[in-house]
């Protein structure tokens, strides 16, 4: 289109909304013109070529929120939940070491047992850290029984996987890459209605029982990408204090820095009216929209109950006060980052865990898996201290109130109001690293087998991480030279300290 036909077209838009509509700033460019005049006075400065124009930042954000039930001993009335909802036949997830565990074994299988005329199918096989491999497998075993509804009971692998399997089950010709987040899949909208799915987490972790989020390992690209859709969102969450009480230590707290690390990304992920560009239909707004004030109150308070108790589960894995707000700080947590995103300890975590099977081969101890694992708290803990400091000059008096918490003061304690704003990175990179020290957590790349020759690779896997790093403030175009210097500087700084 030339430039001449495309001011055209502008000028005719804005005439069109003078003529036609009470209010033209709801669906035009005229940005806020209430009256004709105004109109023509914008028309004015818009009569310009189409591709000189700004692109439109983001005015709205959504609120989607999450059905739970949160008690000790609830999983028991999940059966009662399908027959209430009608269910024909349940398809019921979960992996090979919670399938012999108490929530399954005893709570969620002996509660549909206890339902007269409510058929299941088990599907055992699902792995730790899912491949496109093991998601095909699921779906092609829940393409085959045609259940009417679905139950996931497990880790955010185990919710992830069976998300993936009901919404491919629904759109049964599709290819797995059609609706995997652009630009590694399509990130096709998801239109159909997918079938109703109850979550049951037994890890106090990915919040998955509260997101349309799934996240898998591209084995051949050597890292971790996803779907993110609200289509695919439990219809509810089932949040029981009993089921983290069999987790190692090291689950415990793996799971507990997924969650600590939600909640600080989303509080300091790029204002929700700082994103760009505006979706041209509400259908295409992102599930990850930015920080906005609802999921800020969500993240803020996982993040003060995290700080709080994971330390005290780390002293005493059988503290079950502390367990049981852990588990309710991951589902809080999964509300903040569910409505405002993660960004780049995530990005970077995935190229982390990705490539460690290729590379370093690390096995991090307390997970009974026959292959190499960095767990995904872990890899998202190890470029957080370096995340910060470079975020923090993009929010200061966020940073500021988040160092407050790690220290244990309040925000307005003289100990930090004293640092001024170009300080505040440094000071929160010590408290993190101190925090994560005092879990035990490796102090940095290096620790878990990466050497510095690796950086390029790692800084490579994180760049097609759209989804998240569209996100990260003071990040600067990412395919860009800037991107790419900034990634580079955060991972070297990650490498050990
Ligand atoms: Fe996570």
């Amino acid at each position: 289109m030339s430039s001449a036909v495309a001011s055209r077209n502008v000028v005719r838009r804005l005439i069109n909304a003078t003529q036609h509509s009470a209010c033209p700033c709801h669906g035009c460019r005229a940005g806020g013109a209430h009256n004709p005049i105004q109109a023509l006075q914008q028309m004015r400065k818009y009569a310009t070529p189409v591709e000189a124009l700004p692109v439109e930042k983001e005015y709205a954000f959504e609120v989607a929120a999450a059905n739970l039930r949160f008690g000790e001993g609830v999983t028991r009335e999940v059966g009662m939940d399908f027959k209430n909802m009608g269910a024909r036949k349940v398809a019921v997830f979960t992996d090979p070491n919670v399938a012999k565990l108490p929530p399954q074994r005893w709570y969620a299988i002996s509660s549909l047992e206890a339902q007269e005329d409510l058929p299941f199918e088990v599907y055992d096989r699902v792995v730790a850290e899912p491949t496109e491999e093991s998601w095909r497998d699921a779906i092609a075993w829940a393409r085959k029984h045609d259940c009417s509804h679905y139950l996931a009971v497990g880790g955010g692998s185990v919710m992830d996987t069976a998300k993936a399997a009901n919404l491919f089950a629904v759109y049964k010709d599709a290819d797995l890459f059609d609706f995997i987040n652009a630009p590694v899949g399509k990130g096709l909208p998801i239109k159909e209605k997918l079938r109703p799915l109850i979550a049951v987490p037994t890890t106090a972790g990915t919040g998955s029982e509260t997101t349309g989020t799934a996240i898998l390992d591209i084995t051949s690209m050597a890292f971790k990408t996803g779907i993110a859709n609200r289509a695919m969102k439990p219809m509810l969450g089932i949040v029981d204090t009993l089921n983290t009480r069999t987790c190692s230590r090291e689950l415990h707290i793996s799971a507990g820095l997924d969650v600590l690390f939600h909640s600080l990304e989303s509080y300091t992920a790029i204002p929700y009216n700082e994103r760009t560009p505006r979706p041209a239909n509400p259908i295409l707004r992102p599930a990850y929209q930015g920080s906005n004030p609802v999921a800020d109150i969500f993240s803020m308070w996982a993040l003060r109950t995290t700080v709080q108790h994971l330390p005290r589960i780390s002293k005493d894995p059988g503290n079950f006060e502390s367990l049981s707000q852990m588990m309710l700080a991951a589902s809080f947590a999964g509300i903040g980052f569910g409505n405002a995103g993660v960004h780049l300890c995530h990005g970077i975590s995935y190229p982390i865990s990705g490539l460690n099977k290729k590379g370093p081969k690390f096995k991090y101890s307390g997970y009974n898996v026959d292959h190499p694992i960095i767990p995904h708290g872990v890899t998202v803990a190890l470029p957080a201290p370096a995340v910060f400091q470079f975020t923090a000059p993009s929010s200061p008096d966020r940073h500021r109130e988040a160092l407050a918490i790690f220290q244990g003061v309040g925000t307005f304690d003289s100990s930090i109001t004293a640092i001024p704003d170009r300080d505040i990175g440094a000071h929160l990179f010590e408290a993190i690293a101190r925090f994560l020290d005092n879990l035990g957590v490796p102090r940095g790349l290096k620790a878990v087998g990466y050497s510095r020759a690796d950086i390029p690779a790692l800084v490579d896997g994180t760049i097609p991480q759209r989804r998240v790093l569209d996100l990260a403030p003071g990040i600067g175009d990412i395919v860009g030279e800037d991107g790419r210097e900034h990634l580079t500087r955060i991972v070297e700084n990650s490498f050990e300290y």
